[in-house]
């Protein structure tokens, strides 16, 4: 109801009916503008820009909740580490100061889960379509479930994609390699693959590597184009070589106690949520990617050099012995089960 003008209210009967009209119409637009009052905050922290794979697929994330929930339950995304980086955001999410967490698989062998660098072996996984058979099979339902002697939960996996090197030269070759400091995730697995082609491993969280490549306290590193791109990494890489040598995955965390805090309905909302937004995130990683190449060609700061069958075979050759070299790290139990898996998927 809209209020009449007070100038048209001449007696005060009518004043008083226009004062109610007043009232009932400034309470009616406060409601309709109000936001509900958020009675679940879910504090979402991750080391990516936005505009990467991982950062899609957490905005797309809240969007849903929001939407599905009424507003009830409150989605906050830190991006690019502004929260929590590499070192402090497993022990942020055990002391509940967050609530998910998207590490990479690489990241929790430092923690304690050392077959999850199973992942980090190279040229182990030819498609992302071969890891998907892994992560949404038996042996990644059995991975996830061993974070619960952590009081973790994990809540699912998806992708970014396959990595790539760079540095400032062309790494075509194992030689190339020889003598370079190559930052890598915190995962022996991939320090002794730096080790086979003959570099130095230099563990870094991802929110420094590129002031560190930048200052020339290393000299080159790996990731997905979309990590490279949105760091900026091209201002300071003069080559990108297109190895495709690893896989890089994440899986959703949160913390035991606070999702068991959780009523039953509200588990299953987030859950499909978060089942929907990393589907998202899975169909969106190779685009995400290819973009993020095109806008590297674009930009011309760096050279872009794409391996030949026969120079991809030569690397492949040259970190084959880290499987059998780190296969007791990461558990012969859990070799086994992967070359298992790959062998039905190979048949299959
Ligand atoms: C990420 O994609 O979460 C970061 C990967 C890295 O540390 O290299």
């Amino acid at each position: 109801m809209s209020p009449l003008p007070f100038s048209a209210c001449a007696a005060p009967a009518d004043r008083r009916q226009w004062l109610r009209g007043l009232a009932a119409a400034t309470l009616a637009s406060t409601s309709l503008r109000a936001a509900p009052t958020p009675e679940i905050t879910l504090r979402f922290s991750h080391v990516v820009a936005e505009e990467t794979p991982k950062g899609l697929a957490a905005n797309r994330f809240r969007l849903l909740i929001e939407q599905r929930s009424g507003g009830r339950i409150q989605v906050l995304i830190y991006p690019d580490a502004q929260l929590y980086g590499d070192h402090d955001e497993m022990q942020a999410l055990q002391l509940g100061a967050v609530d998910l967490l998207a590490p990479s698989l690489s990241k929790f062998g430092r923690i304690g889960f050392p077959e999850f660098e199973l992942f980090d072996l190279p040229f182990l996984f030819e498609e992302v379509a071969d890891v998907r058979r892994i992560t949404q099979g038996r042996l990644g339902q059995r991975l996830l479930a061993r974070l619960s002697h952590q009081g973790l939960v994990g809540l699912g996996y998806f992708d970014n994609g396959f990595k790539q090197m760079s540095a400032n030269r062309p790494l075509l070759a194992p030689a190339d390699f020889v003598g370079l400091r190559m930052r890598v995730q915190a995962s022996r697995v991939i320090a002794a693959q730096m080790r086979a082609l003959g570099a130095h491993p230099v563990t870094l969280p991802f929110s420094e590597t590129r002031r560190a490549l930048a200052s020339g306290v290393v000299d080159g590193t790996e990731n997905p184009v979309s990590n490279f791109w949105t760091q900026r990494m091209h201002e300071v890489q003069t080559d990108l070589s297109l190895t495709e040598h690893g896989y890089l995955g994440y899986a959703v965390v949160t913390n035991q106690r606070f999702w068991m805090s959780l009523a039953e309905s509200d588990r299953a909302l987030i859950g499909q949520a978060l089942r929907e937004a990393l589907a998202f995130g899975n169909l969106i990683a190779d685009t995400q990617n290819d973009k993020a190449l095109a806008a590297l060609h674009a930009a011309g700061t760096t050279r872009i050099h794409t391996l030949t069958d026969g120079q991809r075979a030569r690397l492949a050759r040259a970190v084959e012995p880290v499987h059998q070299a780190l296969a007791n790290r990461i558990g012969l139990q859990w070799m086994d089960d992967l070359r298992q898996a790959l062998k039905q998927r190979l048949s299959g």
